[in-house]
């Protein structure tokens, strides 16, 4: 099925996302559409945040929020949807516990577990399985009405390969480095698996009405720059080399390509030659080296600015968007970057405080 959607009144992402020189620079925030919103808590009630994903009707409600609020000021939605979909969708089970995150009650533990081999052989169709988000993306598109472009998104391999493992969030990653370290080649053979779901589901987002995809790999930061290069960057690479192939045969055009791994600032060099071409950045990146890094490469910037700023005063926001305007040089190229934060926005943060970041980026760079 095609769909036909509203022209877009405002793609200035998508040009610059390109490599094209825009008029100015285009923002939005990771986990723009969350928890320091009330009018997110007023949507979701009690509701379970999965529940949310998987109602089409909800997940646009909360993507369309922060549109609403900042209308005029900021430059892209995205779809209200989680990560750990996939392991979802692979059969895992995934609970949203209040105020704690994300539980899996049965990680997978050993190559010899029942389960990895569960997980192996299953064969997994992302087309039926994540049916609820592209359909949501769709209403999501309907909704907008062309007003900002509307990104689709999944979590990088290793990422959803930490989560698999440790069952939650963790400061040790105990179970994850014991699998890379133990069992290199049953890690392996779940990453690449992992990987080509990533591309039929990106694939299927971009078909329902995504135009911009991005791939977090939120959990980039915990690998030694070796273990990146074994365990991250190939299936990294393996998303943008299919993509691309897998929306030709779709009949679909290309879209930009944005990763974002964060914390392997060692990895920048590297990361801009996989074929993204968007490279997002945390706030660890002093944005005038990054500049340097890639050089002359048709990578554009994503970033940077410490989400914790919004904490701070009006001035400190000032000086943070100040430090981005001159360290991506955009007043001289007009070109080559995307300003959002280094992270995604924490609870807490007062909106007002967003809105008036969101007004520095638009005056200072006039
Ligand atoms: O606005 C948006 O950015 C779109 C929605 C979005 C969510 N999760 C909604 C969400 C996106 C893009 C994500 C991606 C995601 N999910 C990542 C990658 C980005 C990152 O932060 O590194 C990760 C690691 C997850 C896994 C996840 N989901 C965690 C660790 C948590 C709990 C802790 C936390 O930071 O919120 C979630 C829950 C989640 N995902 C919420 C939202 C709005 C909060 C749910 C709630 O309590 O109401």
């Amino acid at each position: 099925m095609e769909h036909s959607f509203a022209p877009l009144q405002n793609d200035l992402i998508v040009r610059a996302a390109w490599g094209k020189k825009v008029e100015r620079p285009p923002i939005w925030v990771m986990r723009q559409a969350g928890r320091y919103l009330p009018e997110y808590h007023e949507a979701k009630g009690n509701k379970d945040f999965f529940e949310c994903c998987r109602t089409p009707e909800i997940a646009s409600t909360l993507t369309l929020q922060p549109i609403e609020r900042y209308a005029g000021l900021i430059d892209a939605a995205i779809i209200f949807s989680d990560i750990l979909v996939i392991p979802q969708a692979m059969g895992m089970t995934v609970e949203m516990v209040d105020k704690k995150g994300p539980h899996f009650p049965n990680p997978l533990t050993s190559p010899d577990d029942g389960q990895y081999r569960e997980v192996m052989d299953r064969h997994c169709d992302v087309s039926k399985e994540l049916d609820y988000v592209y359909k949501a993306i769709t209403m999501t598109r309907t909704k907008l009405n062309g007003r900002v472009p509307l990104i689709g998104f999944c979590g990088a391999p290793w990422t959803l390969f930490c989560y698999m493992t440790e069952g939650g969030g963790t400061k040790l990653f105990k179970e994850s480095k014991t699998w890379i370290y133990k069992y290199p080649e049953e890690t392996k053979a779940l990453l690449q698996k992992i990987a080509e779901l990533c591309v039929e589901y990106l694939a299927l987002q971009v078909k329902a009405g995504a135009q911009l995809i991005q791939v977090f790999d939120s959990w980039a930061g915990e690998l030694s720059p070796a273990a990146f290069k074994k365990f991250s960057e190939p299936y990294l690479a393996y998303i943008s080399q299919h993509l691309p192939g897998r929306l030709k045969e779709y009949g679909l055009e290309p879209v930009p390509m944005i990763v974002f791994p964060k914390g392997a600032w060692y990895s920048l060099d590297s990361v801009s030659n996989l074929g993204y071409n968007v490279v997002g950045l945390d706030w660890l990146h002093d944005p005038a080296e990054a500049v340097k890094v890639i050089g002359d490469r048709p990578v554009v910037i994503q970033g940077n600015a410490d989400p914790g700023v919004l904490y701070g005063s009006h001035a400190a926001i000032t000086e943070a968007v100040k430090n981005m305007v001159d360290g991506f040089g955009w007043h001289e190229r007009k070109s080559g970057w995307i300003c959002n934060l280094g992270h995604g926005i924490t609870p807490f943060v007062n909106p007002e405080d967003l809105k008036f970041f969101f007004q520095e980026v638009h005056r200072l760079t006039k």
